[in-house]
């Protein structure tokens, strides 16, 4: 069985490399496809009161029988929460859905700066740090202004920045600016759905070289330029492969090739603009 190695986060504790994107996976059969993950390897599973499928997440842990402290489960503050009381019930609910007493990363789901309440929401986070209901926490789609603001008023830098990153729009200052904070950068829509980047033809070819397809090609070239992506898929064919990519490396010519895919253009929101409730 395929596992994904742990990077350790800078407040001591430890996370895969690689995870289980739940977005738009809900319904009767979300619980056993998540079963499935468990089953397949996947440790970290990413879910957000957001993207409605808490509860099937809870069940999918439920069910698979697995111990606790071998899963890491990471959710989002949604938008609405933001401000200092917000935070907690919103993770108390977020909780009550998983079946859970505290989840190993609790993330801002999106800064909303034209609300601007986001600075007292990170402080909101350290007490639920504090307080054991979050192991971890983070944040998502921070820019390095916005992190700049966080860690100024608290001290505390976020162990996670899960931002938008793929071969097209590989986030380097971004990654920079968190790597300054010991921050880890994870990856959304980390294979660029929809995009058609799965068929440029020299991921095919790299793939070739080393007995990869394309998804675990670009899966791999994440791991290799120390971003954590959270890959989601749900077809088991597929999320087998896309965590079986460790026994594999690329070399500095295939890194080459795929960063001259950049184009600089997001698929998602501008963290500048984009409003998040
Ligand atoms: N923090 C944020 O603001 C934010 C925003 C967006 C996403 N996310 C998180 O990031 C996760 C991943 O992002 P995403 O779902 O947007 O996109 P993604 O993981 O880049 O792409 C998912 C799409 O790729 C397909 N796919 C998966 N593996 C494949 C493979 N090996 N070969 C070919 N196609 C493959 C999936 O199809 P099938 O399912 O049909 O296999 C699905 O259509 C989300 O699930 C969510 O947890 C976070």
């Amino acid at each position: 069985m395929a596992t994904a190695p742990l990077l350790t986060l800078n407040d001591g504790r430890s996370m895969p490399a690689l995870g289980f994107g739940t977005y738009s996976i809900n319904g009767d059969e979300a619980p056993g496809l998540f079963v499935q993950a468990i089953e397949a390897g996947y440790r970290l599973l990413d879910t957000a009161t957001r993207y409605e499928n808490e509860v099937e997440v809870g069940r999918g842990i439920a069910e698979s029988g697995a111990a606790r402290d071998d899963l890491f489960v990471t959710t989002k503050l949604p938008g609405s929460g933001h401000g200092s009381e917000g935070p907690r019930v919103e993770l108390e609910a977020s909780l009550e859905r998983l079946g859970l007493d505290h989840v190993d990363l609790y993330l801002i789901h999106w800064p909303n700066p034209l609300e601007d309440k986001y600075v007292e929401t990170w402080a909101a986070l350290v007490e639920l740090r504090e307080a054991g209901l979050a192991a971890s926490i983070g944040v998502s789609n921070f820019l390095p202004e916005h992190l700049e603001r966080i860690v100024a008023a608290t001290g505390v830098a976020p162990a996670v920045n899960q931002v938008e990153l793929h071969p097209y729009f590989p986030q380097e200052e971004q990654r920079a600016a968190d790597a300054e904070l010991g921050t880890v950068t994870q990856s959304w829509t980390p294979l660029g759905r929809k995009t058609g980047l799965l068929d440029e033809p020299v991921l095919a070819e790299i793939g070739e070289k080393h007995g990869l397809t394309p998804g675990q090609v670009v899966l791999r070239w994440h791991t290799q330029i120390g971003a954590a992506p959270i890959p989601k898929s749900a077809t088991p064919e597929r999320f087998r492969a896309n965590l079986d990519i460790f026994g594999a490396t690329l070399d500095d010519g295939d890194l080459a090739q795929i960063a001259s895919l950049a184009t600089g253009q997001r698929i998602g929101g501008d963290p500048r603009s984009h409003q998040e409730f």
